[in-house]
């Protein structure tokens, strides 16, 4: 079946060469089509271009739709490189905590936060914590996430990591969007080892690696590398042990303090570094040059009411970034990318371009797949989004709470689960 769309207002984000991603002063450069069409084939996007060389429709062979989408835009979907959203039940509770002044620190150290997460999940059943989490894919596919990165880390035992990472595996299996799957063991010490955290990092290394790669469940490898959570040495252990079974790092670094992590993610090559809220002139050297994404997180700032990364210095020096949304119980609960782009825009100052490319190409980027995601280029997946009637692409971010995608297609298909 092919889709082909015509009259689109304006077709966001296209490449004739696909870029790896956008750093520096191009991150503010976005390439559009006005008056477009779009020609969707097997899954892939077939071809583009202006309404003057669309394809005669009796040229098409087969079940061809055609979608009229008179004063609507299409953009690629949202690449969202970082979420918790296998989780278990919610966590309203420590939100009024923390309405009422406690820290996430604080609520972490009295055993709420992550802990109180991994008890939950400990006591649902595969199933159930399947279908809450299937739930939560329906809700960010229609509001226009396309690819999702899904880390573990609320196991915290053998046992429970293995099973958020089968519910992740079922989630590729049965659902339409792009899922990749990061093993974040090192999330938090579990209770039980409280005092004892070289040996938790020894069952992480010794039992949890080698099981979760003989299974084949997880694509990356993540270390929550801050300030009371895990060292700068628990973290290159775990590294050096991911790597040898093939899972490239993806790590939380610099989220609480100038925590060493966004150097060891460099130094052993990750594929992006989140959270950055501290990050100075050493991090940004230390960013410069490499194959690792700096990739913020603005909801879980927003949330928590942190301090924002220094982003602006980080474009001006020539780095690339990559926005994601952090969906989890505790310090993010929402997987909605227009809004993060909105973020972007308030809280960051990046501007519209800028967090258009931070939320698809260098989201894509950050999880792997930006030779097939991130963009409308020939030959990458279809997966995309059609707008409702907007006056312009900035429009997108600056409407922060308007619900305004209107048809999601993603691998060639339209979703109508909506
Ligand atoms: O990315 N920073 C560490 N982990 C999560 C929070 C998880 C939680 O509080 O449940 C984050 O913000
Ligand atoms: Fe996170």
């Amino acid at each position: 079946m092919q889709i082909l769309i015509l009259n689109i207002k304006k077709l966001v984000q296209v490449e004739d060469k696909p870029a790896v991603w956008k750093a520096g002063n191009d991150m503010a450069k976005l390439k559009t089509i006005d008056n477009a069409y779009l020609l969707i084939d097997k899954g892939l996007i077939a071809d583009f271009g202006p309404m003057s060389k669309a394809p005669d429709i009796s040229s098409l062979s087969g079940d061809v739709l055609i979608y009229n989408a008179f004063g609507r835009m299409v953009f690629p979907s949202f690449c969202d490189s970082h979420t918790h959203l296998v989780y278990a039940g919610s966590r309203e509770i420590e939100y009024i905590d923390k309405i009422k002044g406690l820290s996430y620190e604080e609520i972490a150290k009295r055993g709420g936060g992550i802990l109180n997460s991994a008890k939950r999940l400990a006591e649902t059943s595969e199933n159930e914590l399947y279908n809450q989490s299937l739930a939560r894919i329906y809700e960010i596919i229609r509001k226009g996430t396309g690819a999702v990165e899904i880390k573990s880390g609320y196991g915290l035992s053998t046992e429970s990591e293995l099973k958020m990472l089968r519910v992740i595996k079922r989630l590729k299996e049965t659902t339409p969007i792009t899922i990749k799957s990061t093993f974040l063991g090192a999330h938090a010490v579990p209770a039980e080892y409280k005092g004892r955290q070289s040996e938790y990092v020894d069952l992480i290394i010794n039992e949890m690696i080698p099981l979760v790669a003989s299974e084949g469940l997880a694509d990356y490898i993540d270390v929550f590398c801050d300030k009371g959570f895990f060292t700068v040495e628990d973290t290159e252990r775990i590294l050096m042990a991911g790597i040898k079974y093939g899972l490239r790092p993806k790590l939380h670094a610099n989220e609480l303090d100038f925590s060493g992590g966004i150097q060891v993610g460099v130094k052993y090559n990750a594929l992006s570094v989140d959270h950055l809220e501290f990050t100075g002139d050493d991090e940004i050297n230390a960013l410069l040059g490499t194959e690792t994404m700096p990739t913020l997180l603005p909801g879980a700032s927003f949330f928590l009411g942190m301090v924002d990364p220094p982003v602006r210095r980080m474009i001006n020096a020539g780095l690339p970034i990559a926005l994601a949304s952090d969906f989890n119980p505790g310090s993010s609960p929402s997987g909605d990318m227009k809004f993060i782009m909105s973020l972007g825009c308030i809280k960051l100052r990046m501007l519209p371009e800028e967090v258009i490319n931070a939320t698809t190409i260098n989201g894509a980027y950050a999880m792997g797949i930006s030779d097939t995601h991130g963009s409308i280029c020939k030959g990458k997946v279809a997966n995309v989004f059609i707008t409702k009637p907007i006056p312009s692409y900035e429009y997108m971010p600056y409407a922060y709470t308007s619900d305004l995608i209107e048809t999601v297609i993603l691998n060639g298909s339209i979703i109508n689960d909506k």
